[in-house]
């Protein structure tokens, strides 16, 4: 299987069946993407492919069709800093799929409205509820 992420190209022996979260995880060491609910359902393990937001606990790797973008892959992106900046990270669990989807939308959109932020993120689950900080790192993530 070959796999595209942040720009390498990967060769992989990975069985059929085998999770996108797991080969990022487990062979690529690529432990920035998280797994938490490992359902589909929290947004912890968002990775980008094509630039799209992909829930990848439940994205079989073997029928990944793009390029993959992880957190790893935006470590250079300004809402980076601006999560920092805002104070939108608490225990942590949840921020790298929070950047990931973060980076999708304001690639399309630079400059979200609340409500369009809202939209766009509602699939990433944070146990600690720092949205509304989350939602100030989004709205000022051009500094
Ligand atoms: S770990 Fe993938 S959606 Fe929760
Ligand atoms: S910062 Fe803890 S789950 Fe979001």
């Amino acid at each position: 299987m070959r796999l595209s992420v942040n720009g390498g190209e990967h060769v992989l022996d990975t069985p059929v069946g085998t999770s996108l979260a797991h080969v990022l995880r487990e062979e690529l060491g690529l432990t920035g993407t998280k797994i938490a609910c490992n359902e589909g359902h929290c947004g912890a393990c968002t990775v980008q492919v094509d630039g799209v937001p992909r829930l990848s606990c439940i994205t079989l790797a073997h029928a990944v069709d793009g390029d993959v973008t992880t957190i790893e892959g935006l470590r250079e992106h300004p809402l980076v800093e601006a999560f920092v900046r805002a104070d939108a990270v608490q225990c942590g669990y949840c921020t790298p799929g929070q950047v990931v989807s973060a980076a999708a939308l304001v690639a399309a959109n630079p400059q979200p409205t609340r409500e369009e932020i809202r939209h766009a993120m509602a699939g990433n689950i944070c146990r600690c509820g720092t949205y509304p900080k989350i939602e100030e790192a989004i709205l000022s993530w051009q500094g």
